[in-house]
Order: structure tokens, then sequence, then C-alpha cells
């Protein structure tokens, strides 16, 4: 299930812009490794290179290496939309379909890969998607209705629900929080820690005390400028970068001097 990612070198470009430089970390399996950097350092484009979801901009492209249990993700041989399979997604802005039903918005992805889902099987797995993201229990007498028809935290856990209904082995989140009331955002940062049980986790994320609490690692990104490259400045424990951090850097930032 879960997988181990080890990333060697990457450059990441739109067009001639070197938005990422030269990073290299490995993700253990089962953990939840947290990125934080002021905006602009390219936390995005780098969560994107992940699964592939970078190289679907015009003119977007990586340079070096992004092994998933010892396998290139960027090798000629990879299928991207198997990779995208493997690695599922949450995006900032919870984006259900907005027209199609709760249940249907679960199987979405599903159905993308599998259309001859029998209508139990369907059932069984959208009742066990909307268990794992702790939200079975506030939908199921409405299944039937659209997803628009919830709230933001309901519609962000309907996407994890979707990203974990294909059985993914790892789940990016670019900040799954950033539109969510405090409650919600609890909710959503609880569910990671059970989904920690089976599912590498990577989350970008603006809020120090979520990265703190949620995650066993963090990845300090920073750039020195404008049109400079993103480069990662440090990668440690959690505990470690936010109470004693190695780089000066880190600890301007986590301290709130800048960013
Ligand atoms: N589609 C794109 N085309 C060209 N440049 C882009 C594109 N997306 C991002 N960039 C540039 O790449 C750099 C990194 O952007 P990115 O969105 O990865 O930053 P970020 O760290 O996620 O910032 P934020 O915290 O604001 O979300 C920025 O200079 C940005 O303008
Ligand atoms: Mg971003």
């Amino acid at each position: 299930m879960s997988k181990r990612i080890e990333v060697k070198d990457l450059n990441v470009y739109y067009g001639k812009f070197k938005a990422v430089e030269d990073v290299s970390l490995t993700i253990e399996p089962r953990t939840v490794t947290a990125f934080i950097g002021p905006s602009g350092c390219g936390k995005s484009t780098f969560l994107r290179t992940l699964n592939r979801m970078h190289e679907v901009i015009p003119g977007a492209r990586v340079e070096g290496e992004v092994m998933i249990d010892g396998k290139n993700l960027y090798d000629a041989d990879v299928d991207p939309v198997l990779v995208r399979r493997q690695v599922g997604m949450v995006f900032q802005r919870p984006n259900p379909f907005p027209t199609m039903s709760i249940a249907d918005n679960v199987l979405a992805g599903v159905k993308l890969n599998n259309n001859k889902l029998s209508k139990s099987d369907a059932e069984h797995l959208v009742e066990k998607s909307l268990k794992g993201a702790n939200l079975w229990k506030e939908v199921k007498d409405r299944l039937n209705l659209p997803g628009s028809g919830l709230s933001g935290g309901q519609q962000q856990r309907l996407c994890i629900a979707r990203a974990i209904a294909v059985s993914p082995e790892v789940i990016l989140m670019d900040e799954p929080c950033s539109a969510l009331d405090p409650i919600s955002t609890l909710a959503i940062e609880d569910l990671i820690e059970e989904l920690k049980a089976k599912y590498t986790i990577v989350i970008v994320t603006h809020n120090m005390q979520q990265a703190s609490r949620v995650s066993d690692k963090t990845a300090f990104f920073n750039i020195a400028g404008t049109g400079e490259p993103g480069k990662l400045i440090e990668f440690d424990d959690t505990t470690t970068i936010f109470e004693n951090p190695h780089v000066q850097a880190t600890e301007d930032y986590i301290s709130g001097r800048f960013g």
C-alpha cells in the first residue's frame, strides 16, 4: 500500500523559468511530511511533480528523478494516468463536481479507471471511502444529492473520499485546510492522522501549528528573491525543524520573522 518516495536532483521548469532547483529528499512510507515556506518558493510546483501533474501545464518540464519504491515516475515506460492513480491529490479549494451526487463524486476517479463496477461493489466502495474520510455519518442519508450541497469542510472530506476511493498509495494535499474554519480544519487534521496508518501523506501548509501538529517530517523551502528558483533549505524531523533548526533562514521563517 504505502510507498517510499525518493526525489533525486530535481529541477522544475515553466518554460525557461526554473521554479525549483536541485531538490533531493526521501519520504518514508506511512509518514506525514509537511512542506512549508514563503509564497512563491515552489511548494505547489514541487508537490505536483510527485504525481506528474506538473507536466499538464504547457511548457512545463522536470529534470531529475522521482522514485516511488525504486521506480522512476518519469521513465519513458511509465503511464502518467497510472501514476496519478497511485499518487492522489487533494487541492486547496474543495472541488467536488457540483452537479454530481455525493456518491458519484466519490466514484468519479474510480469510474475513469474502471467502468464495469457492479452496483453493489460501487455502494460498498462509496461507504468505505466516505467512512475513511470521516464523512459517512453526515451524508449517508443523502448520497444521491449534489456534492455542492455540503459545507466547505464536508466538501473537502468528500474530495479526500474521492482520492482514497481509487486506493492510492500516496496522498498529496496542497493547503487542504486554507478555505476551512478551525473546526473543519481540526477534523481534516484528525483524518490525516488516521490516514497515515495506510498512506504516505505530503501536505503543503502555511499554518505552522498545523505543520507541527500533523507532520512527522518538515521540509522548509525558500527563495533568494524574485525570479530565483525555490530551494529546499532544510528537511528534518518536525520537532527538530520547529524546536532546533540548523539553518538560520528556517529559524527566521518559523518564528515569523519573514514570509
Ligand atoms: N503555471 C505556471 N506558469 C508559470 N509559472 C508558474 C506557474 N505556476 C507557478 N509558477 C511560478 O513558479 C513559482 C513557484 O510557484 P508555486 O505556486 O509553486 O509556489 P508556492 O510555494 O506554492 O506558493 P504559495 O504559497 O503562494 O501557494 C512562482 O514564481 C510562480 O509564479
Ligand atoms: Mg502553492
